[in-house]
């Protein structure tokens, strides 16, 4: 018997509502496998936390947060509430303090009728992008000097340490090598004469433990023209902070859009919790309306359950909502339906148990 402990924070606008379809799939797994139990405690951290108390969690939620085997996530962020405040003291400091230095965000097709890119199918795009988590050009590292003065200068510095990068780009190559894939490593060793040079360097010299992995390297700039043009040339992705986060919102636009995107937050070595997240936002546009597309949140269902170790658990999730995407009938507004959160939640599990 296997249990999973798992902290949920579902944080604002449609986080509550995609979260809850989310724990509708774990509770299922639970039912379903007799080796498989979870528990789940919920924290109530958010804007409307914040709002209540002046801080985004508890002074010791980080302490809380440690027992944890995994934690599930909305999206936090909402009108009110600053998005430098919210983002950095919870989402941001969650990453940190648990060293989830791997975000690995998949860039897979789950039917073709989804990519505004004419002649693309499932086969041509699908792959993994895995961005570095903990440093980079995220690391708030800067300075702003003469504030309000004509001669007013903010510094905004990237940070790339040896040990930072190489780890990043080892897991890149151990993924690659695990999975039979070629590997591509974005940067901009052009313009960013420092950090990219230095990425660019430490790439070539990990890559040496791993001639079995065939590799590319693209700038920036030409590999965003790539993911629209030929996205059939990535397999394993590895790139920086700042630069993973624009691409994958890419990524998220040729596989049909944000209601379908999902990241994962891991620290590889299993000594503090990864956390499992839409990578969407609370979208304040439609919060409270009960429209919110699932499957990003579902997703990362199956992302947690891959890194469980119970991958059988992860490919069956992936496979119904493939299988959920293929029937069209119930499906969000976003992808053009007209079906509710939860109809799309409630329709998921009944596939889910009929699936075995
Ligand atoms: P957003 O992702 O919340 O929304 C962008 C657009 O996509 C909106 O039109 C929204 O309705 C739509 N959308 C997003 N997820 C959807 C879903 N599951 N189903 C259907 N439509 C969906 O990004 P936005 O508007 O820039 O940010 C809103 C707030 O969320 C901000 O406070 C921001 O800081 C925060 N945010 C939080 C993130 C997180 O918690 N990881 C990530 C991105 C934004
Ligand atoms: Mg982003």
């Amino acid at each position: 018997m296997k249990h999973f402990n798992i902290a949920l924070i579902p944080g604002d606008g449609i986080g509550p509502e995609v979260v809850a379809e989310g724990v509708k799939v774990l509770q299922t797994i639970e039912e379903m496998d007799p080796e498989i139990s979870f528990s789940f405690t919920e924290f109530p951290w958010g804007c409307e936390y914040y709002l209540e108390h002046g801080k985004m969690m508890d002074d010791d939620g980080i302490e809380k947060l440690k027992k944890f085997d995994a934690i599930y996530l909305g999206a936090v962020g909402y009108p009110g509430v600053p998005d430098h405040i919210s983002l950095w003291d919870l989402l941001l400091r969650i990453r940190k303090e648990f060293d989830q230095y791997v975000n690995l965000r998949p860039v897979t097709l789950l039917n073709q009728s989804l990519t505004p890119l004419k002649s693309k199918t499932e086969k041509d795009i699908d792959f993994l992008v895995i961005r570095e988590n903990s440093e980079g050009e995220y690391a708030g590292a800067g300075d702003w000097l003469f504030k309000g003065k004509p001669e007013e200068v903010v510094l905004q510095t990237g940070v790339f340490s040896r040990k930072g990068t190489e780890r990043i780009i080892r897991y890149a190559y151990e993924e690659a090598r695990r999975s039979n894939k070629t590997l591509t490593s974005i940067s901009k060793g052009n313009a960013l004469n420092y950090s990219m040079v230095f990425w660019d360097e430490i790439f070539e010299e990990v890559g040496k433990e791993y001639p079995d992995v065939a590799t590319y390297s693209y700038l920036v700039d030409a590999a965003s023209l790539y993911f629209v043009t030929d996205p059939e040339r990535f397999e394993v992705v590895v790139t920086s902070n700042l630069f993973g986060d624009i691409i994958t919102d890419l990524g998220a636009g040729i596989t049909g859009g944000l209601g379908l995107a999902t990241g994962a937050n891991v620290n590889p070595e299993k000594k503090y919790p990864s956390m499992f997240e839409p990578v969407h936002g609370s979208a304040p546009d439609i919060a409270g309306e009960g429209i919110a597309n699932p499957i990003a949140a579902i997703w990362s269902v199956s992302q947690m359950m891959d890194f469980f170790g119970e991958e059988q658990w992860g490919k069956r999730v992936l496979d119904v909502a493939k299988d959920m995407l293929a029937e069209t009938e119930l499906l969000t507004p976003d992808l053009g339906g007209d079906a509710s959160t939860g109809e799309v939640g409630d329709r998921f599990v009944k596939r889910l148990r009929e699936k075995i």
